[in-house]
Order: C-alpha cells, then sequence, then structure tokens
C-alpha cells in the first residue's frame, strides 16, 4: 500500500516536472509566435489576436481582433482551440481551415507554419499554462463573458446589446466572452447542444464572467448569480 503511494507520488513528480519542461522549451518555441501574438494579463491584439486563454476558446472569438472572415465561419461552425486543433493549425493554418470548412478557397490569415511536432507540443503546453481557470470572474471593462462551469460540453451564444452576436460549443471549463459593448449589460443563452431549441438566458453586467453550473431545460439552468 504504502509502496504503491509512493510510487504514484514519485509518477505525479515526475509528470510536473516533465511538463514544467515542455512549458520552459514551449516559452522558447513561443519567441517565433511574438512578432504577431501577445499573451499574458496585460497582452493586447496586435498582428494576429491575443492568446492568452485560447486553449478552449471557440476560433476566431477574441473581442476587439478583426479575424479574417474563413477564421469567424470556422468557430462559427463550432471550431474550438483545444491541444489536438491547435497542432494540426500550427503545421499549415491554410490546409487547416481548407479542411475544417470544405472550402478548397479558404485563406489564413495567419502566415505561419510551425513544422515541427515537437515544438508544436512544447508550444501548447505553454499557451495552456496562460488559459484561465473556470472560476476567475473578472473580465475586461467592455465585454461579458459565459463560463461553462458544468461537467458537459454545451452549446453557448453571447449577444450584445448592439446585436453583436458570438456562440459556439464549450468544453467543460471554456469561456466564450461577447465583442465590446457600449451597453452595461448584455445575454448569454445555453443549449443542450448545437440542435436544442430550448435553453437558458440570463442578463449579465458587462466586466462579469457568468458561470452556468448545471444544464436545465428553460429558464432553470443553474447560474452562478442565481446560486443559493
Ligand atoms: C506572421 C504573424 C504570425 C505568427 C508568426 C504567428 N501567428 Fe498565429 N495568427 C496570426 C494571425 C494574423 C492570426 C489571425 C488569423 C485569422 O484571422 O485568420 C493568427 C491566429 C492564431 C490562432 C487562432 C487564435 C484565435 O483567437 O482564433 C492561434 C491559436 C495562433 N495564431 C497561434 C500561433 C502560435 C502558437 C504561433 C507561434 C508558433 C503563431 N500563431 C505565430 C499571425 C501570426
Amino acid at each position: 500500500m504504502f509502496r504503491t503511494l509512493a510510487t504514484a507520488a514519485l509518477m505525479a513528480l515526475v509528470a510536473a516536472s516533465a511538463q514544467a519542461q515542455s512549458v520552459q522549451n514551449g516559452e522558447k518555441v513561443f519567441k517565433k509566435c511574438k512578432a504577431c501574438h501577445k499573451i499574458g494579463d496585460t497582452a493586447a491584439n496586435s498582428v494576429g489576436p491575443v492568446l492568452t486563454g485560447v486553449v478552449g476558446r471557440v476560433a476566431g472569438s477574441y473581442p476587439g481582433y478583426k479575424y479574417s472572415s474563413d477564421m469567424r465561419a470556422a468557430g462559427e461552425s463550432g471550431l474550438t482551440w483545444d491541444a489536438s486543433t491547435i497542432f494540426d493549425y500550427l503545421a499549415d493554418p491554410t490546409r487547416y481551415l481548407r479542411r475544417v470548412l470544405d472550402d478548397p478557397n479558404a485563406k489564413a490569415k495567419m502566415r505561419f507554419k510551425l513544422k515541427s511536432e515537437q515544438d508544436r507540443r512544447a508550444v501548447i503546453e505553454y499557451l495552456a499554462s496562460f488559459s484561465t481557470a473556470a472560476n476567475e470572474t473578472t473580465v475586461a471593462q467592455n465585454v461579458f463573458c459565459v463560463v461553462n462551469a458544468s461537467d458537459r460540453a454545451h452549446f453557448f451564444a453571447i449577444e450584445t446589446r448592439e446585436g453583436d452576436r458570438q456562440f459556439g460549443p464549450l468544453e467543460p471549463g471554456a469561456r466564450l466572452c461577447s465583442a465590446e459593448t457600449a451597453a452595461s449589460d448584455g445575454v448569454v443563452s445555453v443549449f443542450e447542444s448545437e440542435d436544442g431549441f430550448e435553453g437558458c438566458s440570463r442578463i449579465v453586467a458587462v466586466g462579469v464572467a457568468e458561470e452556468m453550473k448545471e444544464y436545465a431545460e428553460f429558464d432553470r439552468c443553474l447560474w452562478s448569480s442565481n446560486e443559493g
């Protein structure tokens, strides 16, 4: 018994230090991305969108960045960034978008390819180390967000008072934020799945990340703001 525990603890330690190692390697690889992308709490959009929190984010959804129409279409058709989608995208962004959109004329705005599989894995570990925890509830002052704090994937939509909509499936822990808005609140909705008709909606104040804790039909979902 003691031995099993000791072995498990040792293996966890080895795994943790291997991960720390690849985060470090990833930081080196990220130098190649820095010409176009910023990452961290105070990062701003530049040639490319901010990559803070990109793991778990719907493609083409970072507030205030002008994406190519093909990238927005990919997000609207359900593309979410995770380790495997980023891995394929980085190898050849245009070829990847063509495959996802099933459109031979699709074109990526990102003119950069990362061939090495090892470098791609390392840089993804680095990106993941900046992904926001699901329970972090502060967001920029002119957007609002919804976090899937339930234990299953659901389909989310978020709409500003100006009528700008973002939507897509969110894995547990992932978040979706609105476009920048001049209003003081907006609406978030969740559906059981992409083709579910009935869902729950909630008005959320700007600057807040509302957590959807448990999905139920109509407006019986459990949200962080109606808990207890
Ligand atoms: C020469 C500039 C450039 C370099 C270098 C570059 N990118 Fe990009 N990247 C972009 C642009 C521009 C976009 C927006 C693509 C679009 O709208 O189609 C983008 C988009 C992305 C996205 C999708 C983000 C989203 O919000 O949907 C990811 C992920 C990404 N890049 C990762 C990387 C990583 C990791 C590296 C380094 C290994 C890298 N990029 C290097 C310009 C670059």
